[in-house]
């Protein structure tokens, strides 16, 4: 496995496999990588003859109190993953190379950005867009995976390519979880003992609405009030928001109909966690 640093040097490395016709995919990432991100590199090795993740934590897409001076790291870790799951290079360029002197162009999608995370991080879809156009421009895959983990962000990506002409396939993958249920996170490091087992609140909330949508249950504002009920029982915890969206507009919605993306972003003490689930009625 190849490990690049610089902005040219990727440049030239993908010009040679273009060049051989090889069908090339493509995992960004921020690092710090687990078992989640696994799930996407083995699916792009599964479905293409050249694979590149890149490591990067992407200043543009961090509001100025969040987490990004301690955002984990762990290089060593991360090319070790990367290389037993069979990635070609790992692409870890520094904040200098991907955003030079001067740089003043930004992506924004309107419409799918304001509500959920959002409407409490203002500028983070217009870093992500940014930033994964510039990875795209830069790596020119065939296909690229992006984790339903983060579905929002999933969704806004998918609308940018469609809008720009991106010829690029996004694939959707299926969130990983610890076995007790906890969707996989780089943040869930943060958590500390007992806010590790608090955590569970959200996915326990999820399963909450998926037994009454079972039961029959339709309407968002009882659904939702169940779920509030199970994250309040933990003292530390700070509800975002539980929101009932479309999927494909993520426009809010009173009654569960059609396909619906149950999205809820939580405090854990300082943490902030975010989960989902997809449902059809
Ligand atoms: P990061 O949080 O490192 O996530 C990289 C990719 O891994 C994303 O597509 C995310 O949805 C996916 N992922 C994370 N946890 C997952 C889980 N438990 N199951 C499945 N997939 C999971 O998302 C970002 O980085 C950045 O915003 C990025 C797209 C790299 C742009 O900077």
């Amino acid at each position: 496995m190849e490990i690049i640093r610089s902005v040219e040097e990727m440049q030239a490395k993908i010009k040679t496999i273009k060049a051989e016709q090889k069908s090339l995919g493509f995992v960004p990432t921020m690092g710090y990588l687990h078992s989640g991100h696994k799930s996407l590199i083995d699916k792009a090795r599964i479905e293409n003859e050249f694979v590149v993740v890149s490591i990067f934590v992407n200043p543009t897409q961090f509001g100025p109190n969040e987490d990004m001076e301690k955002y984990p790291r762990n290089e060593s870790g991360d090319f070790e993953l990367c290389d037993n799951a069979g990635c070609d290079i790992v692409f870890i360029p520094t904040a200098e190379d991907m955003y030079r002197k001067n740089y003043n162009t930004f992506v924004d999608v309107y419409g799918l950005t304001e509500g959920l995370c959002g409407a409490s991080r203002p500028i983070h879809f217009r870093g992500v867009c940014t930033v994964v156009l510039k990875l795209f421009n830069i790596i020119k895959p065939d296909k690229a995976y992006f984790g339903q983990k983060d579905a929002q962000q999933l969704g806004v990506i998918k609308r940018m390519v469609l809008d720009l002409n991106l010829d690029v396939n996004i694939i959707g993958c299926p969130i990983v979880r610890e076995p007790d249920g906890l969707a996989m996170s780089s943040r869930n490091t943060y958590l500390s003992q007992n806010e590790r087992s608090q955590a569970l609140v959200l996915s326990k909330a999820l399963k909450k609405a998926q037994q009454m949508l079972d039961c029959g249950e339709t309407n968002v504002l009882t659904l939702k009030e169940e779920m509030v009920k199970i994250i309040d029982s933990v003292p530390t915890s700070i509800i975002d928001y539980v929101e009932f969206v479309d999927n494909l507009t993520l426009k809010p919605l009173a009654q569960v109909k059609g396909e619906v993306l149950i999205a809820l972003a939580v405090k854990i003490g300082k943490t902030r966690l975010i989960d989902n689930m997809v449902v059809v009625k």
